[in-house]
């Protein structure tokens, strides 16, 4: 069930005036900037595949002259001579204002994105919120220890000390509570930043730069450079000037990231990369809400979540009630452009990924995995965006490319497994270790699974849940740091040890 696009969505006027407001710029040492050589491009709507607007494209010359305004303001008194409290209150601030600006914010967020404007509204935009408050409140929190050590009349303390300028590479699926997840932390330990969102999705990025500066951040303390991979992301990993870079997006992307630190200033590096978490569904389980469990969990933001569970796995004897549940629900998603009514979920942010959906789909059929609903791209009303069709597919191979790599959109990969070692070794079969979910009703059943899948999350009768409290972040080729909760505080953070001879 697909509704037309709604031409008629009257924009709150903020959200209007930002687009009217002509190309947009880079955020440079507290100054909006154009790119040195004056190179831009293009967002577009994913809905329409309509131009939004010209934003900036920063060079290797731009990102040099933001790590220089990045050190100056770290070093410098505005910034630096701040306590943590004061820290705390500035980002307690920006909260505010994300509150205050959150309708034009999410209608940004749906117009750059695609994704419904609920879900913009009332998913990334209270996280985002929550983040930077979490983070306050850690900003005046950041304690040392003391150590006993066996050397007589020696006091030994240690401190925790920012990491000095970070660079913040996030893509285009959260993208405003993405940089959220890395700003918060980042500041509140005291760092200066370079935000690069992803190309995609510039626009919350670049109403966030306006924000920081309406809320008193000091100038340079956070920059935004807009642009892709080649060439502003990949100058800001290889610039020497940055002591660490912290990322979201594709592992192959994250194996550069990496290669590029290591090659020019052995900068800190931590990587959120891609997923294609096992969900499993036993016998005993609630199946009416494990199967709408299960269609969220992979549907979601149109699949392009790093955490969908893209691999299901049922239990035999639920397994031909599941699939039939499965596919007669997925075929009630409603699908359109996220400022219709009612919408469930929006288009692929891009007309790449939608080819790239179409092409792991393609390669399910060649190989004979059985569809059982949907499978094709939407057309009518709805043929100038990038919109798919909830799509599930039932298999019993897991080498199949469908079933190992990363799809990022609305694909399910559906298995009968018929016991539990069994179940184990398939469901860790892959390179990936990012989330797993399961439903049971049998708690000692929920438990052994948590410990025995390879997963940095696992989420049991229910899914995709987060929290600005609650660390997360992959095993395996998944990445590793832990975002979120007190552990991201060691991401912006190093420890120096003191000693005192007394
Ligand atoms: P990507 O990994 O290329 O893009 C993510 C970010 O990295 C963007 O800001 C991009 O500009 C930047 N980037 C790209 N190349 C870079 C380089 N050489 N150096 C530094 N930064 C660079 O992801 P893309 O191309 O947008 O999507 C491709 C696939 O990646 C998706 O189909 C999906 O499988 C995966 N992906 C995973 C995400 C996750 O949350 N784990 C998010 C986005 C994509
Ligand atoms: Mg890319």
């Amino acid at each position: 069930m697909t509704p037309a696009p709604t031409t008629n969505f009257q924009l709150q006027p903020g959200t209007q005036a930002f687009l009217d407001g002509g190309p947009k710029q880079l955020l440079i040492g507290g100054e909006w900037v154009a790119a040195a050589d004056g190179a831009t491009f293009a967002t577009l709507n994913p809905a329409t595949g309509a131009a939004l607007v010209d934003v900036a494209l920063a060079g290797a010359a731009d990102v040099d002259r933001a790590v220089t305004a990045a050190r100056a303001a770290f070093e410098g008194q505005a910034w630096a001579g701040l306590t943590g409290a004061e820290r705390g209150n500035l980002l307690w601030k920006v909260a505010d204002l994300l509150e205050k600006y959150a309708d034009e914010l999410a209608e940004l967020e749906t117009l750059d994105n695609g994704k419904p404007l609920r879900a913009a509204r009332h998913g990334d935009l209270p996280m985002a919120v929550r983040h930077f408050r979490y983070y306050a409140g850690w900003a005046g929190k950041l304690e040392g220890t003391t150590i006993p050590v066996s050397h007589p009349n020696q006091f030994v303390y240690t401190l925790r000390e920012p990491m000095g300028v970070v660079g913040l590479i996030i893509p285009w699926n959260f993208p405003l509570l993405m940089a959220a997840w890395k700003l918060a932390p980042a500041l509140a330990c005291g760092n200066t930043a370079l935000l690069k969102p992803a190309e995609e999705t510039p626009l919350t990025a670049l109403r966030l730069g306006e924000i920081m500066l309406e809320a008193g951040i000091p100038a340079g303390v956070v920059n935004i450079l807009t642009g892709p991979g080649l060439p502003t992301g990949a100058a800001i990993s290889a610039h020497p000037g940055i002591d660490k870079v912290a990322f979201t997006g594709s592992t192959d992307v994250g194996r550069k990231i990496m290669a590029a630190a290591a090659q020019s200033n052995l900068k800190r590096v931590s990587l959120e990369l891609g997923g294609k978490s096992p969900n499993v569904i036993f016998a005993d389980a609630d199946l009416d809400k494990a199967i709408k469990g299960a269609l969220w969990a992979v549907f979601s933001t149109s699949g392009q979540e790093c955490v969908a569970g893209t691999r299901l796995f049922v239990e035999r004897p639920a397994y031909d009630a599941v699939v039939e549940g499965l596919a007669a629900q997925a075929q009630r998603i409603r699908v359109g452009p996220g400022f219709a009514p009612k919408v469930h979920i929006g288009p692929m942010v891009s007309d790449k990924q939608l080819q790239t959906v179409l092409g792991y789909i393609e390669s399910g059929r060649t190989a004979g995995a059985t569809i059982v609903a949907g499978g094709e791209r939407i057309g009518g009303d709805l043929a100038e965006g990038y919109f798919m069709q909830p799509t599930i597919f039932t298999h019993s191979d897991d080498s199949l490319k469908l079933v190992q790599e990363e799809i990022f959109g609305p694909v399910a990969a559906v298995t009968a497994f018929d016991d539990w070692d069994e179940l184990v070794q398939r469901a860790n079969s892959t390179r990936y270790g990012l989330a797993a979910g399961a439903w049971t009703r049998d708690l000692s059943k929920a438990h052994r699974f948590a410990r025995a899948v390879k997963a940095g999350t696992v989420w049991i009768n229910t899914y995709g849940l987060f929290d600005a409290a609650a660390p997360f972040g992959g095993y395996k080729e998944s990445g590793f740091g832990r975002e979120m909760g007190a552990e991201a505080l060691d991401l912006y953070t190093q420890t120096k040890t003191v000693w005192i001879g007394l």
